[in-house]
């Protein structure tokens, strides 16, 4: 088995770890006991590069449990676990190609040795292997071993429809991101808590009473701009989309031009997977002392060799934040060299809202296992009745039940005679 990780060492500890993230994953752990059963990923190689936290563990347990031999790969190279990749390895047998902190060269060493596995499914988190295997440095034989992927987040479903748009995406990929029991919840609840909870951990922030800039009201921008507020910030929202922008105003929030924004801003987050989203003439004007985060997917968010240009000088201020002293004097600090701030500083997403996305990535890889053959190279949604299952397996483990249409009521809801 191959395996790039900082050390074996500290496999006790992942263990415990990846084990108390189970607790919370009912849903995906009730795929793995089926899985073992019925075996329906046997054979199958899966490659997967996605964050290497405990959750993403469950994952790689749920795979094999189904007879995959998977390997994992970082799509970060600030958000691996190190204590997790080692229990990955030494417990359960899965090769780990990941290590916290490594330079962009190592991080795409680690993306190719996954791809060395010649997988038939790949697994991404911002589309990383799927470029990989489309660009003319990897050897061309391994996209054609591939069926189909699968891909996690926002950022990597825009990047993966404009590849099928313009006819060059050479495998289907099935956009778990766009399942309503992953973003509804993962993007929404998951970003809003784990953003604020790696602003917290790194900078011991009271929230309460800053003035909070937060630009995109996405899915994850509605998250941690109720979370802010609940905690007693003083929320400003920022938009392009006129809509996201009257839907901000009508939640209650004040609205207006970044360069207005963050004239007042104690505290500004982007999540708008988006480009130089705070550029020059935001610096410019910023108070001394802001704080500044990304939860996007890359870290161009925010333009950072522009902050360095326009600093005299750069430090560190404290572990996870750096501080950057503009010429007059001022000084700005960033969090996670601007890499996505509830991974780089704290653990990424808690693993009940992960519960839902893993488990809608275990069952689409099922899916394409048992559909192999009837797929063309395009984006496709979740199937509906996976969504479906995802969110009642779900309320059964909170102990939630609902009420069932009755007879009338279905014959109601599908007829349009029955107008009284
Ligand atoms: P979304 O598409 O629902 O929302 C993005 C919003 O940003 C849109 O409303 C868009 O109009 C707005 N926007 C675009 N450019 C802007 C600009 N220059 N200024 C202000 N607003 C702008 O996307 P979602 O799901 O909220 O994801 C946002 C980013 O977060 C993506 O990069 C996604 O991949 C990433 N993400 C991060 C997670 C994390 O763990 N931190 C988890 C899930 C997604």
């Amino acid at each position: 088995m191959n395996y790039d990780i900082k050390t074996t060492e500290l496999a006790p500890t992942g263990k415990q770890r990846i084990d108390w993230a189970n607790r919370f994953m009912p849903v995906l752990d009730s795929i793995r006991a089926r899985f073992e059963n019925e075996r329906p990923l046997e054979g199958l190689r899966i490659a997967a590069c996605l964050h290497v936290t405990t959750e993403t563990a469950n994952l790689m347990k749920t795979l094999k449990a189904g007879g995959a031999e998977a390997v994992v790969c970082a799509s970060n190279p600030l958000s691996t676990q190190d204590d997790v990749a080692a229990s990955l390895v030494v417990d359960e047998k899965i090769g780990v190609f990941a290590i916290d902190g490594v330079d962009t060269d190592t991080y795409y060493k680690h993306i190719d040795a996954a791809l060395d596995m010649q997988p038939a499914i790949t697994m991404d988190d911002g589309a990383d292997l799927v470029s990989r295997l489309h660009s003319e440095e990897t050897n061309p034989s391994l996209i054609e071993q591939v069926v189909a992927g699968t891909e996690e987040t926002t950022t990597g479903v825009i990047r993966l429809r404009s590849m099928a748009a313009e006819g060059v995406l050479r495998y289907p990929i099935i956009a778990v991101n766009d399942a309503d029991t992953k973003h509804f919840f993962d993007n929404r609840y998951g970003t809003g808590q784990s953003t604020l909870d790696g602003i917290i951990r790194a900078t011991n922030l009271l929230i309460a009473g800053t003035t909070v800039v937060v630009a995109g009201y996405g899915w994850c921008g509605r998250g941690v701009a109720s979370r802010a507020r609940g905690l007693g910030a003083n929320v400003i929202v920022t938009e392009v989309n006129p809509l996201r922008a009257l839907e901000a105003v009508m939640d209650g929030f004040r609205v207006m031009p970044m360069l207005e924004a963050v004239q007042e801003a104690d505290l500004i987050v982007t999540l708008t997977g988006d480009i130089h989203v705070l550029r020059k003439e935001h610096f410019e004007v910023m108070k001394d002392g802001t704080i500044i985060a990304n939860s996007g997917h890359f870290d161009v968010e925010i333009d950072i060799p522009m902050l360095g240009k326009l600093s005299v000088d750069k430090g560190s201020a404290r572990p996870y934040v750096d501080v950057y002293t503009l010429a007059d004097g001022r000084k700005l600090y960033l969090i996670g060299e601007g890499r996505l701030v509830n991974l780089a500083a704290a653990e990424g997403h808690p693993a009940s809202v992960m519960d839902m996305s893993f488990a809608n990535q275990a069952l689409s890889v099922e899916y394409i296992a048992k559909n192999r053959d009837s797929f063309e190279n395009r984006v496709y949604d979740v199937p509906k009745s996976i969504d479906e299952a995802v969110a009642q397996l779900k309320l059964q483990a909170f102990g939630i039940e609902i009420d069932t249409l009755t007879a009338e009521q279905e014959e109601y809801l599908n007829s349009w005679e029955m107008g009284t």
